[in-house]
């Protein structure tokens, strides 16, 4: 089995890039299952139940969250009515949606995709490992599902290091999101779970993490706020990761970085 799992969508730019390049990937590559996270895609801040649609439109199978999951305010109730759209599984009890969920795919492939939020440099939540565990114990890899797909969201690779090693053997891939810079770390671990540190965003690069640099950097030199972020509105790269797991055992067979079109583009194909 083939899957995708694309980083933050920032902004129009973001979204252009997946509405406009997705389709073609997913036939090119022959992807069996596409992961999206979607929590800056609506003006970079949250997802707005039309722009969840539209990344639903381009492929994606799931769509997750992070730490701007409701900053749309909609969110709080449209998610409740979606079975392909899930926010950190970690969040406070009694938080809208659910943080995990398994769904067929477009071949018949049963895939269960978690979505946690870190706790290092990041708002409390409760422990990401142990409600992932729990998660992943209801629907184990290679027995119940096809594959596991694991979204940490956070801002420290260490801790995402972390809940690679934690799940190593039990998850297909654990990858960051939330930094929005895709990391050079893929690589697949002793159990056969791949890991990558940071996915990267799916916005222009010609920014700071996907908003015009003037004001991040007007507040970087002085401290005073003089307005407010602009989601840059440039060629996106898309980022992410692409995966191809053993079919006995849902375990990473492969697993190769993803960096196509606006100023990050490789010149390379996914799979050779
Ligand atoms: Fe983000
Ligand atoms: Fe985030």
């Amino acid at each position: 089995m083939k899957f995708l799992f694309l980083g933050d969508v920032v902004g129009k730019s973001g979204r252009d890039a997946v509405a406009e390049r997705l389709p073609n990937i997913i036939s090119k590559y022959g992807f069996d299952f596409v992961v999206i996270n979607g929590e800056n895609a609506s003006h970079g801040r949250g997802l707005t139940e039309a722009h969840f649609k539209g990344l639903r439109d381009a492929g994606a199978d799931i769509v997750t969250l992070g730490d701007h999951a409701f900053d749309q305010r909609e969110a709080l109730s449209y998610i409740e009515r979606e079975n392909t759209l899930i926010r950190p599984i970690n969040f406070a009890p009694g938080a809208p949606g659910r943080g995990a969920m398994m769904v067929e795919g477009r071949n018949g492939h049963r895939v269960l995709v978690v979505n946690a939020l870190g706790r290092v440099f990041m708002q409390p939540a409760d422990d990401p490992f142990r409600a992932v565990e729990a998660a992943l114990a209801e629907a184990p890899l290679g027995e119940v599902v096809d594959a596991v797909i694991v979204d940490f969201h956070t801002e420290a690779t260490s801790e995402i290091q972390a809940m690679g090693f934690f799940l190593d053997g039990r998850a297909s891939l654990v990858v960051g999101t939330h930094t929005h810079i895709p990391t050079s770390d893929h690589r697949i671990l002793k159990g056969g779970t791949a890991l990558m540190a940071d996915a990267g965003m799916c916005g222009d690069f010609d920014s700071i993490i996907g908003v015009d640099a003037e004001e991040p950097l007007n507040r970087f030199l002085t401290g005073i706020p003089n307005g407010r972020f602009t989601p840059s509105d440039g060629e996106a790269t898309l980022c992410g990761v692409a995966v191809q797991t053993d079919p006995r055992t849902g375990l990473a067979q492969k697993v190769l970085p993803v960096r196509i079109g606006g100023t990050l583009n490789q010149a390379e194909p996914i799979f050779g």
